[in-house]
């Protein structure tokens, strides 16, 4: 009984990584380029991160090892965090406007390729 209900949990949690996934790379197509969208981007990357480390603790609750990639994977989405984040400080200071779009067009790369990743891990690509 236990067990089934772990279960229903990690497939709730994954389900919701899986549709924040999309919606961190839709937002990243669509917000990277300005000021207030890059605060946006830092939030639903933020937002994405926990729940990728919850859904890591609900492999860890279940006894189950973590997919081979998850470290590629994980790193990718710290260095997007901190490419928004940088890219965020840089937009507010005057003359920083390149180094902003520099660091936002490497955000947009890395969560491309943590949304490959996540989907190679799943084994949907
Ligand atoms: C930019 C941030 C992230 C994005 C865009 C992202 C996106 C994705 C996507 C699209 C999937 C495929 C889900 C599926 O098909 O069911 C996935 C899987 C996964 N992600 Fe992430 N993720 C991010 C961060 C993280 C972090 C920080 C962790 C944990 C440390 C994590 C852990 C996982 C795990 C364990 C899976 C495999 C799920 C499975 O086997 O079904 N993710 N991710």
């Amino acid at each position: 009984m236990n067990e089934q209900r772990n279960i229903r949990y990690v497939s709730i949690v994954t389900t919701i990584h899986f549709v924040l996934g999309f919606l961190v790379l839709l937002c990243a197509l669509a917000f990277s380029w300005n000021a207030l969208g890059r605060r946006v981007m830092n939030a639903v990357v933020g937002l994405q991160f926990l729940c990728g480390l919850v859904l890591a603790g609900t492999y860890g609750m279940q006894h189950v090892p973590l997919p081979a990639r998850i470290w590629e994977h994980a790193g990718l989405a710290l260095v997007a965090l901190i490419a928004y984040g940088m890219a965020m400080v840089f937009g507010k200071r005057p003359g920083g406007g390149r180094i902003a779009l520099a660091l936002s067009i490497v955000g947009l790369l890395c969560v491309c390729v943590a949304v490959y990743l996540g989907l190679h891990m799943a084994g949907q690509a």
